[in-house]
């Protein structure tokens, strides 16, 4: 081969790897911008913005049974809690586009997320009615009705959810801010900004 050709075929030779090389790292980019799932051993996380006194990362267990995966991650959104609290008949306040918890007991987690989803709601967080479980995550199944939800439906531990209402009280507040869900990928679980009263 003549000299130019040699050079050409090296230049062609470099111009097909990066090709490739781009192409990797162009895909690999699709295949996470996409990727809200974030679910951690199936358990995912929110974090609560104000009020600041109880501005901590919590844990949450998706119901898989039913309701949907999140599909976008909502930030700076209103938590607010129903009223009837256990939600078992339609929610009497104004909860239209925000997250909100309600509490386990008297009815499915299905008709208390259902009760949600008619009443504006974009998430339902169920918290244990048991106000001292600090550590037990429940695996929310459905009831037998096949009524169909469509947004997502998280368990919440009863201790968190009884201090974060404790609070709102005190300070006289209608809602928190939040942000849900949150990426702890990559954030060791001792650097994690989880609530003082909890274990994990
Ligand atoms: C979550 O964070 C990890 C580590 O920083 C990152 O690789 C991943 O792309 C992030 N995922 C999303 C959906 O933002
Ligand atoms: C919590 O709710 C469950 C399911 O409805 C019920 O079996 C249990 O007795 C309740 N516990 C308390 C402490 O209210």
């Amino acid at each position: 081969m003549e000299g130019n050709e040699v050079h050409f075929c090296r230049l062609l030779a470099f111009f097909i790897y990066f090709t490739q090389l781009f192409v990797q790292v162009f895909s690999s980019q699709l295949a996470t911008t996409n990727d809200i799932t974030l679910t951690l051993d199936g358990t995912l996380y929110f974090e609560v913005i104000e009020p600041q006194s109880i501005s901590y990362t919590y844990k949450l267990k998706p119901s898989t049974d039913f309701g949907v995966p999140f599909t976008s991650m909502l930030r700076y959104v209103d938590l607010i809690i129903a009223e009837p609290y256990e939600a078992c008949s339609p929610i009497t306040n104004y909860i239209r586009n925000s997250v909100v918890m309600v509490s386990r007991g008297h009815c499915s987690f299905l008709t208390k997320t259902y009760n949600v989803e008619k009443a504006g709601g974009v998430a339902a967080i169920i918290t244990d009615n048991n106000t001292d479980n600090d550590n037990v995550l429940i695996d929310m199944i459905s009831d037998e009705t096949k009524r169909e939800t469509s947004i997502p439906s998280l368990f919440l531990l009863g201790k968190d959810g009884a201090m974060i209402r404790k609070e709102l009280e005190r300070l006289e507040l209608d809602k928190a801010i939040i942000n849900i869900p949150i990426n702890i990928t990559g954030v060791l679980p001792n650097r994690a900004n989880k609530p003082p009263w909890t274990l994990w």
